[in-house]
């Protein structure tokens, strides 16, 4: 039954990589499918239970997730999105069309009900502000209107549509995939598009924002070096450099076509999960390029658009970019979290591409019915991890070789809170189990006092009609050595002795 090599883990509990900012577990939300409307808008008119028009079943599900951060309102529909449209009485709002991504948008949810919704679920705004289609003019009102504590027509408007208070809203994205949807901006002319917009959004009342530019298309390393080389000055020899203005640098990674979301063989199986740990080399690349620019490593990496995004396997325009969860999406959103919390010490954001009914998300709905997906549970085990210490983790594994390249049985990542330490450890392998032994450095003594584990068929998914077929177990929580099962995640628990 087991693997004749054992795999040999070392948590190394007295070093430190950095703290995992909470903000490693976000979310986005986009104008697109069903995500916004039917997925979290029902209105206030219909019979799924909702408190002013935002479904209850959904507020609930992602409140034992901890969602630390929601981005929105796109994604590419951020970039034509004019946020007056969005607030005032609801039947006069204008209806325009969705030019992205079909159908038209009523504008029923904008920014109060966004906002409501962020504290309905306790996490952070991070608002998208259109560049591509729009002015600093616009993103400044915006920001008056959301931040500004003075008696002016826009806050009195605030007031008048149920909002007296500022909301102190903090993270600003300055445009989406500049590259493309948002412009097709050469990234020298996007770096001057970012200054200007940034320069603008030191408002009065929004002194504090965190101003994120929109980054590289995955890969895309030259995209990110003319960035920095035209926003630092280095490209015209100027003495200026505008990257004062710039806290955070977002690039965007997906990764899919190996089958479909529910259709693909063993093969793909490894195509897909090779293609989710190239996450790693791209982040740490991009890294290395913005250190030449930001030696006191100042600036942030953000990753605002990441998941599975497979083809199509519906015939319906509208449900295009929804997609079922299996374990395999399951495997990849915990491949991709502990390679963020193994760089915590650069990537203080990501953004799993999207929260519900649109590619890797956390919820399907249909009508009133809701299912939680496999992708969800890895987001409520590992939640553990949100603002502990990252802590290095030494795996010697067997190797599994696969069309185009040798891969990792075991790989996780682990981290400390008192004296809790989280390890998160995935096995990859389908078929065979993994016999390990976790060895804790520098902590004295320490218990296991819990084992969780995601595990299942490599298709399986939970449907409307069975829900549960992929969901966490506990496992006893005995010694050192663990013998994990196939394609499984395990969120181990330790107590130690010293911390
Ligand atoms: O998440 C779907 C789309 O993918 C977003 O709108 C866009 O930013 C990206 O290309």
């Amino acid at each position: 039954m087991t693997d004749d090599k054992a795999t040999k883990i070392v948590v190394h509990a007295d070093e430190r990589i950095a703290q995992i900012n909470p903000n490693i577990y976000g979310h986005f939300a986009e104008h697109l499918g069903s995500c916004i409307y039917d997925g979290i808008w029902v209105g206030t008119e219909s019979s799924i239970p909702n408190e002013s028009g935002i479904r209850i079943d959904v507020v609930e599900a992602l409140k034992k997730i901890k969602v630390p951060v929601l981005r929105w309102p796109g994604g590419c529909f951020a970039d034509t999105y004019h946020w007056k449209d969005g607030i005032g009485p609801r039947g006069k709002r204008p209806v325009r069309p969705n030019i992205w991504w079909g159908g038209e948008e009523n504008n029923n949810f904008g920014t109060h009900e966004f906002l409501q919704f962020c504290d309905m679920i306790g996490a952070e705004p991070y608002i998208c502000a259109n560049v591509g289609s729009s002015t600093p003019q616009e993103m400044m009102e915006w920001l008056e209107y959301l931040n500004y504590e003075g008696d002016t027509t826009l806050t009195r408007l605030r007031a008048k549509n149920g909002h007296r208070e500022a909301w102190g809203f903090r993270l600003l994205g300055i445009g989406n995939e500049s590259w493309g949807c948002g412009g097709n901006m050469t990234p020298q002319y996007y770096a001057n598009e970012f200054a200007r917009f940034a320069t603008f959004a030191n408002y009065p009342g929004s002194f504090f924002l965190v101003k994120i530019a929109s980054g590289a298309n995955s890969d895309d390393y030259d995209w990110t070096r003319r960035f920095f080389e035209t926003i630092s000055g280095r490209a015209c020899g100027c003495k200026q450099s505008r990257l004062p203005l710039l806290r955070g640098f977002a690039f965007h990674y997906y990764c899919g076509t190996a089958g479909t979301a529910t259709k693909f063989n063993e093969a793909q199986w490894y195509e897909l999960l090779e293609k989710a740990m190239r996450i790693e080399e791209i982040l740490v690349r991009h890294r290395l390029i913005m250190d030449d620019y930001d030696p006191q490593r100042r600036i942030e990496l953000i990753c605002d658009e990441w998941g599975t995004w497979h083809p199509s396997e519906s015939s319906n325009p509208a449900k295009k970019l929804q997609q079922q969860s299996t374990m395999r999406d399951a495997m990849v959103a915990a491949i991709s979290l502990d390679i963020f919390n193994r760089n915590a010490d650069k990537v203080t954001m990501a953004n799993i591409a999207q929260m519900i009914n649109v590619l890797q998300s956390m919820i399907l709905t249909d009508g009133p019915k809701m299912v939680i997906t496999p992708t969800y549970h890895v987001y409520e085990m590992y939640a553990a991890h949100q603002a502990g210490a990252s802590i290095p983790v030494r795996i010697k594994t067997t190797k599994i070789s696969t069309k185009n390249k040798t891969l990792d049985a075991v790989m996780g990542s682990c981290s400390l809170k008192g004296n809790k330490l989280t390890l998160s450890i995935v096995n990859i392998d389908p078929k065979k189990y993994a016999d390990v032994d976790v060895e804790i450095r520098g902590a004295g003594e320490s218990s296991l006092t819990r084992w969780r584990v995601l595990t299942g068929d490599i298709h399986g998914c939970n449907t409307f009609d069975d829900p549960d077929t992929i969901t966490p177990v506990d496992k006893p929580a005995t010694d050192r050595k663990l013998l994990l099962d196939p394609a499984s995640i395990n969120v181990l628990t330790y107590e130690l002795g010293n911390s």
